[in-house]
């Protein structure tokens, strides 16, 4: 059953008890299009909404502004905006999507230390006020540009457990604090509180402690100086796929109890936060067709592969695969160059017991630096099957390119049909027409009980 949302978008709305490889395999069956075989997206609206709900059941005093540099599908994009939450924009183009959306300037955290002149001028007159520094020359061209604007400190704290280190481009060290807050405060600057990134990929919950630690002695420093801070934004690195190496519940049970310590709700600091994948990861599943196979021997792998030797081979007795698939590192699996990612391939419509090889599976483009993965176990796989990776909806559709003309992966979306309620309301809520089948009644059990916990989460979203 499918239904249509806003300019003609289709989403299919699918039987609650669907796996992911059902879904594979239907849309398989039923795609009638030209160039069948495409590489195709499956995307979960479903695992976004019960994200959310997640996020507001186990932090309720963090408000959530989505990093939309970490998937910027406009589907997504609408969705969560009539979730009401907030958004993350790093430039002038992320600002006037989430304008053109109709979020209101005080839904956004202009969250980039180094901006960009005209992109603040921007700002200034959309009235995008809330914005992160962590210099000194940034604090004047901002006095020039946009002297009422809300600022956040941005500090550096320890990034070390985390894939992705962004301390080493931006945050104040604690010790400049002081002399940036008295400069600020010399330039009559309006700084309302203090922001941090743990990094992303953070695999250590207790760095969240750590930086509110940090947070709270730069927001005493500021009262010092003379501010009165009441903002924190605890930015993001919270995990977003079932695999992660820490969970979103581990994170919260660090942070909650320190955000009550040092920042209780009597003190009125309002907290917010920039998740991108702890949203966006999980709800995409990418599926790649292959296009080509060269055998090879074994020998060509490493020996010293641990799933080789675990499967009971010397690589030298075995045949190996080289398999070239129509999606890789210049498109989607960008994500193992900038996001530092791991992904795990798995074969469509193969049998468990099937005798495995070591493979290596590469990107269509001319480039030999086009490789997903080198050395992996896999069963012989013929041209024209399918792979799948689950996991693949942070920094991957949002940095892609066509490189060698190889268009993005097509999208489709997909709704569990017990949460179709919710989707059909959220998008409502923003205006959007939502077309929908006759046949579905919206009083259906759900996960949101029957849509009244929902409608709180949506009534209280600021
Ligand atoms: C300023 C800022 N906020 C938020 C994010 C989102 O991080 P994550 O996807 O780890 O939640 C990023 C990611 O790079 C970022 O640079």
């Amino acid at each position: 059953m499918k239904c249509l949302i806003g300019d003609g978008v289709s989403v299919d709305i699918l039987r609650d008890d669907l796996t992911c490889l059902d879904i594979i395999e239907q849309k398989l069956s039923t795609v009638g299009r030209e160039d069948s075989d495409d590489a195709f997206y499956i995307v979960d609206l479903a695992d976004i909404l019960l994200k959310h709900k997640k996020w507001v059941s186990l932090l309720p005093r963090v408000e959530p502004f989505y990093a939309m540099k970490c998937n910027n599908d406009p589907i997504i994009l609408k969705m969560l905006t009539g979730l009401g939450i907030g958004f993350d924009c790093a430039s002038k183009t992320e600002m006037q999507t989430m304008l053109g959306m109709g979020v209101s300037p005080s839904k956004i955290v202009y969250a980039n230390p180094c901006k960009q002149a005209s992109h603040i001028r921007f700002s200034a007159k959309h009235g995008i006020s809330l914005m992160t520094f962590d210099n000194e020359m940034e604090l004047h061209k901002i006095k020039e540009l946009y002297p009422t604007a809300r600022l956040l400190l941005r500090i550096r704290t320890d990034d070390s457990k985390s894939l992705c280190q962004l301390g080493i481009k931006y945050g104040a060290p604690l010790k400049q604090c002081r002399h940036l807050l008295k400069v600020a405060h010399d330039l009559k600057l309006n700084v309302i509180g203090v922001s941090f990134h743990v990094g992303s990929g953070c695999y250590d919950a207790s760095a969240f402690g750590t930086a509110v630690s940090a947070a709270r002695s730069v927001f005493d420093l500021g009262a010092h100086i003379g501010y009165n801070f009441t903002l924190l934004d605890i930015g993001g690195g919270f995990p977003g796929a079932p695999d992660a190496a820490i969970t979103f519940e581990e994170v919260c049970g660090i942070l909650n109890p320190l955000l009550e310590e040092h920042f209780p709700a009597s003190s009125g600091v309002r907290i917010i936060a920039e998740p991108g994948r702890y949203y966006s990861a999980s709800a995409f599943t990418l599926v790649v067709n292959v296009l080509a196979r060269r055998t090879v021997k074994g020998s060509q792998f490493k020996q010293d592969d641990k799933s080789v030797k675990a499967a009971g081979h010397k690589d030298s007795d075995k045949q190996g695969f080289m398999y070239y698939v129509n999606d890789g590192v210049y498109g989607s699996f960008n994500c193992l160059v900038f996001d530092h990612a791991t992904v795990t391939p798995e074969v469509f419509g193969t049998d468990e017991k099937a005798e495995k090889f070591p493979s290596s599976i590469w990107g269509p483009t001319c480039d030999s630096l086009d490789c997903i993965t080198k050395n992996v176990l896999l069963p012989k796989v013929d041209v024209g099957e399918w792979l799948y990776f689950r996991n693949m909806g942070a920094y991957t559709c949002s940095a892609a390119s066509t490189f060698n003309g190889f268009n993005k992966p097509l999208k489709y979306y997909t709704i569990a049909h017990s949460c179709w309620p919710m989707l059909k309301k959220v998008l409502e809520k923003i205006g959007l027409d939502v077309h929908l089948p006759c046949h579905v009644s919206m009083d259906q059990k759900n996960p949101f009980n029957t849509g009244s916990e929902f409608m709180e989460i949506l009534a209280s979203a600021k």
